[in-house]
């Protein structure tokens, strides 16, 4: 331990940069180890504004920015102002509603984007309206002085900027042709529109809605669609025109007049993946949350994945002694693989959320998986079960989906020579109609073949 001139062991300091979601929560996290935190965020203070202006986009909270919460004493406040979601439900064309669970473990949360009030549980500095400029000594009064600069400022991270300056600094950054805009589903005679516990899916092959509920019993109706397909929209009657067509059974929900008029309220919104390597500069500065990892909303951890990254970052603290030069580098080495493998499960999710969930053999299989999960817990796992409900490592769990996939579908390939020979066993002994029986089987047989080889 470092012993300051003359006195105690002074605290250390650490500087956390942006106050977001896991900005928030991380100055949580240090202050509960006794740092010195100070909290730098742009903008007002919203415990204490009147009015608090900007988005506020409906978060699904599972397993992983739970058990973050619960580290910092704050899951059951937070999950109590919730609505539980147990299932998908799966709109098509001509209205019809089906549920696809999620499984039979747990279920999903989904979170109104309050989380900073409950910073005052914590002894945190805020500082507001603070505009951190790091590594800059031009005199400014705000500059301040940290024995750890923690980066949390999101997807456009400035603290970021100071990394690509640097040799060996590993950087992607892509934007889908996809943007989204959200709608407002009024509630029904003081009732929820639709039925509110269920992920309310119009999947539309290149394009799609979501909806989720809000405890004021209004539904948020999230639209994605290519960039290109929202500018060929430019007038009311042409909304109603593209509503009619791919989504007619929400129109009346929504409302033709808040429909025509909250369009065009504000432009459609761009999604960024960005992905870089290191997190860590020596031991003074650090990469967290979306500004470390930003993702494409589609798989529902963009927030937990950065909730998870405090606690892995608090377990190498704890195994590290809370020496800043060891778990930096540790940090990177463990969390960088996971957080790519989350950027790139969600952006395999954006694919299979429009195209996927209207393929017959998509839900075969998602049934064949819960059933398998059912029959032997232990062994098979669906994919997003262990991304959801618990914490095995996302690497880890992209790893171990591929191997099920394998084993499921050599099962299935088994299974079915197997019947077929059965079949012709049963054939030889007492010769029938031949041409009856062989064409499904065929199919049958060149079906398989056509999934195991592609
Ligand atoms: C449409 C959509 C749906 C989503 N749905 C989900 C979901 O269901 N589940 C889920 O887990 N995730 C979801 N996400 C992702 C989630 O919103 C982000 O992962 C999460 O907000 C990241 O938190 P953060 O604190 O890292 O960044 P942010 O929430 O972006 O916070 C960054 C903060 O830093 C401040 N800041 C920026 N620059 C500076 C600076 N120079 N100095 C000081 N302060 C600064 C900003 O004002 C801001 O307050 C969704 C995202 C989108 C776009
Ligand atoms: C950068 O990417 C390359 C290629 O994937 C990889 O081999 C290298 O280790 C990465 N460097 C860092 C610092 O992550």
């Amino acid at each position: 331990m470092e012993e300051s001139p003359g006195g105690p062991s002074q605290k250390k300091v650490v500087a956390v940069v942006g106050g977001g979601l896991v900005g928030a929560l991380n100055a949580c996290f240090f202050a509960k180890r006794g740092f010195d935190v100070e909290l730098f965020e742009t903008r007002e203070d919203i415990r204490q504004a009147k009015i608090v202006r900007g988005r506020s986009i409906n978060l699904a909270l599972s397993h992983r920015g739970r058990q973050a919460l619960k580290h910092v004493g704050m899951e059951e406040k937070i999950v109590s102002q919730g609505i539980p979601m147990h299932a998908r439900m799966i709109h098509s064309l001509n209205g019809k509603q089906s549920p696809i669970p999620y499984g039979k473990k747990g279920q999903a949360k989904r979170e109104n984007n309050r989380l900073v009030i409950y910073l005052s549980s914590y002894p945190v500095k805020l500082m507001c309206r603070v505009n951190f400029v790091f590594l800059r000594s031009d005199g400014s009064e705000e500059q301040v002085e940290a024995d750890l600069i923690v980066g949390c400022d999101g997807a456009f991270s400035a603290i970021r900027k100071q990394f690509l300056r640097r040799s060996r600094f590993n950087y992607s950054q892509t934007y889908i042709p996809h943007g989204y805009m959200e709608l407002t589903m009024p509630p029904i005679n003081g009732e929820f529109a639709m039925k509110p516990n269920y992920l309310h899916i119009w999947p539309r092959n290149t394009f799609m809605m979501i909806a989720l509920p809000n405890l004021d019993k209004t539904f948020t109706c999230t639209l994605f669609m290519p960039f290109e397909e929202f500018e060929k929209i430019t007038t009311g009657d042409e909304v109603i025109e593209f509503f009619q067509k791919y989504f007619p059974d929400a129109i009346p929900l929504i409302g033709v007049d808040a429909l025509k008029r909250d369009y065009f309220r504000l432009p459609a919104q761009a999604m960024v993946s960005v992905k870089c390597s290191p997190y860590h500069i020596g031991s003074k500065c650090v990469l967290m949350g979306d500004a470390a990892h930003a993702v494409v909303p589609f798989y529902g951890q963009g927030m937990n994945a950065g909730f998870e990254d405090c606690i892995v970052f608090d377990e190498i603290m704890e195994q590290f002694n809370e020496d800043f030069s060891a778990v930096l580098p540790e940090y990177t080495r463990v969390r960088v693989p996971d957080d790519h493998a989350i950027a790139d499960l969600a952006m395999y999710n954006y694919i299979e959320m429009r195209a996927h969930v209207n393929s017959k053999w998509f839900l075969f299989r998602k049934h064949i998986d819960n059933l398998l999960h059912f029959l032997m817990p232990k062994t098979i796992i669906p994919l997003y079960t262990m991304v959801t409900f618990t914490r095995t490592r996302y690497h880890e769990a992209v790893a171990r989906w591929h191997w099920q996939d394998r084993v499921i579908n050599r099962g299935l390939l088994f299974s079915a020579t197997g019947a077929l020979l059965g079949g012709s066993f049963l054939l030889i002994k007492n010769p029938p109609d031949i041409n009856k029986l062989l064409v499904p089987a065929e199919k049958m047989w060149s079906r398989l073949v056509a999934l195991r080889t592609s």
